[in-house]
This record gives C-alpha cells, sequence and structure tokens, in this order.
C-alpha cells in the first residue's frame, strides 16, 4: 500500500486505537468533510491484507453510482491502482488479492444477492440511507470468525433505526464508534471550511457542520426574515436574466405558481397564484389551471415550467399546448430543503410584497415533531412546495 505521509491527528488516533483491536461493527460518524471516508478505507485495506485471500469481502453504498464516487475512486488512489482493480458492471473488485463485492443497498436483487453469502468482511458508506432489514441482513452474514464491518455515516434523526438499535446499544453490542468533526479535517483550506458551514442552516447545520444527531424541530425556514426577504421593488438586474414558473399541482389542494426572475446574484419571485379548490368550492380543470399558467406568464418568455413530477395529467396538458418547455421538478424533500433555506440565508431568494399566499406560509410551514423521520406538517405546504421545486431544480445550478 502506499505510504500517505501525513493524516490528521483525529485519523491517526483512529490507527492507534485500531492496533489495540477492532471491534465486531466499527462506525466513523460526524461532519460532512471531517476525514471519516478517507481514514476508514485506509483502514479497510490495512485490515483486510490481514484476512484470509479465500473469503468474501463486500462493499456496499446507497447505489453503485454512489458508491463509486464516494469510495472506489478513493480507494483506487489510497491503495494504488495495481492493489485495487473493480469493474461495476461485474459488480466485483479485487482489493490486495481479495475477491470484494460490490452493491448498491437500493438497486434490484441486492438483498436476494446478500442473503446466500458468508462474509469476512463489509464496508458500508453512509448508514443511515440504508434500510434496517438490509444492515441486519447484512450483519447475519458476517459470519465467518473475526468477521467486521465498517461503517461511516453523518448523523441523522435521533430516532432513526441506526441511532436507537446501534449507537445507542453500543455498551451491549461489539462496537466501536469515533466522532469526527469538519474542524478536525486539517487538510481543507479555512476559506473552503467557512463557505461550506454558509452552506448549512437550521438541523442541516447542527447535523452536517456540528456532527449532531438531532431532530427536525419549528419553523423548516426560521431564517425567512420580512426585512431581508421580502422587497418592494424588483431589484437591478445583474447578468442576463431567466424566467421561469414554479408550479405545485393540487385539485382539491391548492395548486401554487409563482413566476420567478433569476439573474447572477438572486432569484425574485415577481408574482404568484394560488387557488384553493376546496376553499372556492369548485376544482378547476387542468385546461382552467393552463389558463391560470398563461396569465401568470403574461408575455414573458419562460425559459422553462417546473412542475411537481406526480401532476402527469397536467404535465400533458401543458405540453399540449406547444408554449412552455416542461420540467418535472426533483422532488427529493429534504435537499430541496436545505437548498432554499441556504438561498435564503445567503440573502438569493427574494419575495415581491405581492406574494401574499408564500409569505404567509413561510410563518406557518413547519417539522412534524410527532414523526420519528424528518417530516414537515403537510398543510400549507403548496407555495412552499412549489419554491422548492424552483430552488432543487433551477436556481441551485446558478446560485450555489
Ligand atoms: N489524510 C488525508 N490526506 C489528505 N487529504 C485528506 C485526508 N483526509 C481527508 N482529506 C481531504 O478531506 C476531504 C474530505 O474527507 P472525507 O474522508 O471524504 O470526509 P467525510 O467522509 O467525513 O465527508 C477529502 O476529499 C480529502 O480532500
Ligand atoms: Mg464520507
Amino acid at each position: 500500500m502506499r505510504k500517505y505521509k501525513k493524516l490528521t491527528e483525529k485519523q491517526n488516533e483512529l490507527l492507534e486505537i485500531a492496533k489495540g483491536g477492532l471491534r465486531r461493527i466499527n462506525i466513523l460518524h460526524g461532519s460532512v468533510r471531517s476525514g471519516k471516508t478517507w481514514i476508514s478505507l485506509v483502514l479497510w485495506c490495512i485490515w483486510i491484507r490481514n484476512m484470509p485471500a479465500d473469503k468474501a469481502y463486500i462493499m456496499t453504498a446507497k447505489t453503485l453510482t454512489t458508491l463509486k464516487r464516494n469510495c472506489l475512486d478513493l480507494l483506487e488512489v489510497l491503495a494504488g491502482k495495481n492493489n485495487f482493480k473493480y469493474s461495476l458492471s461485474k459488480k466485483e473488485g479485487e482489493l490486495f488479492g481479495r475477491r470484494i463485492y460490490l452493491e448498491g443497498v437500493n438497486d434490484s436483487g441486492a438483498e436476494s444477492k446478500i442473503r446466500g453469502m458468508t462474509l469476512q468482511g463489509a464496508y458500508c458508506d453512509e448508514i443511515t440511507l440504508f434500510n434496517e432489514d438490509f444492515f441486519n441482513m447484512l450483519l447475519s452474514r458476517l459470519s465467518e470468525s473475526e468477521a467486521k464491518l465498517f461503517g461511516t455515516t453523518n448523523p441523522d434523526n435521533p430516532n432513526h433505526w441506526f441511532k436507537i438499535n446501534y449507537i445507542d446499544r453500543r455498551d451491549e453490542l461489539d462496537f466501536f464508534i469515533m466522532e469526527f468533526l469538519i474542524d478536525d479535517n486539517t487538510f481543507l483550506d479555512e476559506r473552503y471550511v467557512e463557505e461550506l458551514k454558509k452552506e448549512y442552516t437550521g438541523v442541516f447545520y447542527k447535523r452536517f457542520i456540528l456532527g449532531e444527531w438531532c431532530s427536525a424541530e419549528g419553523l423548516v425556514y426560521p431564517m425567512f426574515d420580512k426585512e431581508k426577504h421580502i422587497v418592494s421593488e424588483i431589484p437591478e438586474q445583474f447578468g442576463e436574466a431567466e424566467y421561469y414558473i414554479s408550479i405545485d399541482y393540487g385539485t382539491l389542494n391548492p395548486c401554487s405558481m409563482g413566476l420567478w426572475r433569476l439573474d447572477n446574484s438572486c432569484a425574485v419571485r415577481i408574482c404568484e397564484s394560488y387557488y384553493s379548490g376546496r376553499q372556492k368550492r369548485e376544482q378547476l380543470t387542468d385546461e382552467e389551471y393552463y389558463r391560470m399558467l398563461e396569465d401568470l406568464a403574461g408575455d414573458k418568455a419562460i425559459k422553462c415550467v417546473i412542475v411537481d413530477p406526480s401532476a402527469a395529467s397536467f404535465i400533458t396538458a401543458i405540453r399540449r399546448h406547444g408554449r412552455f418547455a416542461v420540467r418535472k421538478a426533483n422532488n427529493n424533500v429534504l435537499d430541496g430543503i436545505r437548498i432554499t433555506g441556504t438561498l435564503l440565508q445567503s440573502g438569493k431568494l427574494l419575495f415581491s410584497e405581492d406574494c401574499k399566499d408564500a409569505i404567509r406560509e413561510f410563518g406557518i410551514y413547519s417539522w412534524d415533531e410527532t414523526k420519528e423521520e424528518d417530516r414537515v406538517v403537510k398543510e400549507s405546504d403548496h407555495a412552499m412546495d412549489d419554491i422548492r421545486y424552483f430552488c432543487a431544480t433551477i436556481a441551485a445550478k446558478r446560485l450555489l
């Protein structure tokens, strides 16, 4: 294995502890970019070289693509190309002469494939993204003598299965855990760390920067501030402006549409339409909604309309008219909320005072504290959803 000149103090500390003996389950948790993956792969290499060559080993992540991106590319550098070769299509690799199976937890067939295995070692990237059944099964397959599991994760909700059933029971289990914080990683440029810290707000800051297992509580966007985010005049334009409309579709539930101007400095929600079929006691048809969209667009050249991905019939209706390009929105709720929060925090997401329903919802939109996982209260979330669609699908690319 290549000799790496330097490790962070924390990484060295882990290797020292590991010399004294590893446990059956070995977990590194904590902030993003804190050096967990790096040192866990170094440890994986050191360990595997001392293990039998004729046993089976596995490396897993949410998908094969994330496994490659987060781990395999780095492993190639750390171990050297002579010592680590792999084929994603064969889902197999060889590390220091040991055969390594590669699996994406979410990929179809992963579970049934693992069910029949007898494993010596497993490496898991981002464990909180695994489902519990898969993880339990993986552990049950680690049945060779001295079998071990290595894994990394960022913190999540304190009610997450991995926290409750593993971390909190560490004393009952043959379990080692070590926390890494972003400031432990002395290889990162100070300015980069400063920027990274600004990218996360609220619950995401606590988890991904401070490394805390904490629940999402209170308002989803506590940083929304009428003084800062509501403008009475549209700000001066910087660079080429593009116009977009984002839509959260509902028939009985409200349908919310926002018209955006995006330039190099910020996104402004210029105006919006909000229609509640339940409140008005009359549901609109897709054609009537289409007219609402046309009215909102006026004579502006709209680069693209971003629509709730589940609104299949309305997407077809918009396409049929041929005026607007349509895109299904990225609907990963937590990622979208994190991105929207970052844009608000940096003052890059602004609202004209006409956007009454969006402004009203900012004051109500909350985390659902009765749920065990991160969930928002599914009321008054319609403008919130269309804003999130726009931020995650379009604005993030230009403003972050
Ligand atoms: N020992 C090291 N030597 C050089 N760079 C390192 C080292 N450890 C971490 N890094 C740098 O820090 C970045 C983040 O480390 P990583 O292990 O991916 O963090 P985490 O898994 O905690 O998010 C890496 O991409 C790499 O640039
Ligand atoms: Mg990592």
